[in-house]
């Protein structure tokens, strides 16, 4: 029986359904690195403030390294009966250095630990998803120059709305990312206070520094109350839920891709290195990871709910739920790194099937709105022109032309004022060349949008 470090009170050994059911070594084994880290800082400043002295520090220090190098090696034992990954690295500790490895623990509980060695490594995670969303961005931003002038037809309620060129597409995906990058940062704000020194939730009357443990672990502040810093896992679900929106925006952009890649649009070729084959049909090359990316969404979304429903009504201040933060904390963050992963991938590799797109791009009176708008800066009220382009449109449609192919007299009838002049926005070329507006799909606004996305990454 592995002796328990609370056990002094106990008349009775745990019963081992109980061992197993308590234990988090299992999942929270990827914090020893934060763990270890946030002790060293911690018997460091132990040091200074003389609870332990230079020569203890410095065993302590040496035992810790070891520990961390064989976890590294993987040679590390793990059992059970030491529930978390906090009772390990202390174990193991004491095993190895012995009286002075009883010492660490001074003036902390694993209530303030945990809370640290979370936020050091929702800290870390933060800055690796803001790398893989950059990335993305760049594969985006990468297409722009080479695809300037490709126009595809823009969709509201996915039909055929008003011509844009392809930059401005990706450029909005680039729009989407840079807020959740906000939100990270915002985000990392939050969890970059320190909780080590609130103990189990009162603090200690201990003469402890906590100022100059923050200073090491490179937190910007310390938790101004023991008893919220203990139980306060607000920083899990901001970011839990920052990486359910980036899964959101990664869906919106599959499901366009898959659409975009079918036989049926063939506006893109996915890059093969990232598509998978059917048992059965020969002939079939699937968008698998687009879909998966599509689909695993739903757990990134399961996750954040989950967190939500832990953390209600639970009472001052740590109660052991809270160990079940992180399963779906690791899983949301693993899922959605990856996907970004791929999906930058995918970005970069994809191919514009530009005949395929401009063969079909006089389809669907993508130029009605210029058209209408045309009529507005003649004089003639929106309404008006909205009905006089829609009549236009009907006409259009019953004789299978394009407006453009209508001739200046069907013009002239709907709108006496009109003249030839109306052809110059006819055609999806002209009716983007004759946008305006700051933040529009006109050559102008989208030239000046790939460049300042170039210099931003
Ligand atoms: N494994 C626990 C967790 O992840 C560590 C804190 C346990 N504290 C306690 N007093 N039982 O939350």
């Amino acid at each position: 029986m592995a002796e328990k470090p609370w056990g002094g009170v106990f008349e009775q050994a745990t019963d081992r359904r109980v061992e197993e059911f308590t234990e988090s070594v299992s999942f929270d084994r990827r914090l020893y690195a934060h763990d270890i880290d946030g002790s060293v800082a911690h018997a460091q400043m132990l040091t200074k403030v003389g609870l332990l002295t230079a020569a203890e520090c410095q065993q302590i220090e040496q035992g810790l390294r070891e520990i961390r190098q064989e976890i590294d090696r993987g040679q590390f034992p793990f059992c059970t009966a030491r529930e978390d990954i906090h009772m390990h690295v202390e174990a193991s500790l004491i095993e190895r250095i012995g009286d002075v490895g009883r010492k660490l623990h001074t003036a902390r509980s694993r209530n303030d630990q945990v809370a640290t060695d979370l936020r050091l490594w929702v800290r870390q995670a933060i800055d690796e998803i803001d790398a893989r969303l950059k990335e993305v961005q760049q594969a985006f931003v990468g297409r722009c120059d080479s695809e300037i002038d490709v126009i595809l037809p823009g969709y509201t309620h996915f039909q055929r709305a008003q011509p844009v060129l392809a930059p401005h597409y990706w450029l909005a995906y680039c729009e989407k990312f840079e807020r959740d990058r906000l939100r990270l940062a915002d985000c990392r704000r939050r969890a970059n206070v320190l909780p080590l020194g609130s103990a189990a939730l009162a603090g200690t009357s201990l003469p402890i520094d906590r100022t100059d443990v923050a200073r090491r672990l490179g937190f910007d502040a310390v938790a101004a109350n023991s008893i919220d810093a203990v139980s306060d896992r607000d920083f899990v679900l901001e970011f839990a839920f920052v990486l359910a929106l980036i899964a959101e925006h990664l869906s919106t952009w599959a499901e366009e891709w898959i659409v975009w890649s079918t036989a049926e649009f063939n506006f893109l070729k996915l890059p093969q290195a990232f598509c998978t084959g059917s048992s059965i049909m020969p002939q079939k090359i699937n968008p698998d990871v687009l879909e998966l990316i599509r689909g695993k969404t739903a757990r990134v979304i399961g996750n954040l709910q989950t967190l939500l429903v832990l953390i209600k009504g639970l009472p001052l201040a740590y109660n052991r739920d809270l160990q079940e933060d992180k399963p779906p904390l690791f899983d949301a963050f693993d899922t959605v790194r990856v996907s970004l992963e791929l999906a930058a991938a995918v970005v970069a590799g994809a191919e514009l099937n530009r005949a395929a797109i401009a063969e079909r791009l006089d389809r669907g009176y993508l130029d009605a709105t210029t058209l209408m708008e045309y009529l507005i800066r003649r004089g003639v009220p929106q309404r008006t022109a909205h009905g006089l382009v829609g009549r236009l449109v009907r006409k259009a449609m019953d004789l299978g032309l394009r407006l453009s192919d209508l001739p200046l007299a069907d013009f002239q009838e709907a709108h006496p004022g009109l003249d030839a002049g109306v052809y110059q926005v006819l055609g999806p070329e002209k009716a983007v060349a004759a946008m305006l507006s700051h933040g529009s799909t006109s050559p102008d606004s989208v030239r000046e949008q790939v460049a300042r996305w170039k210099a931003r990454n």
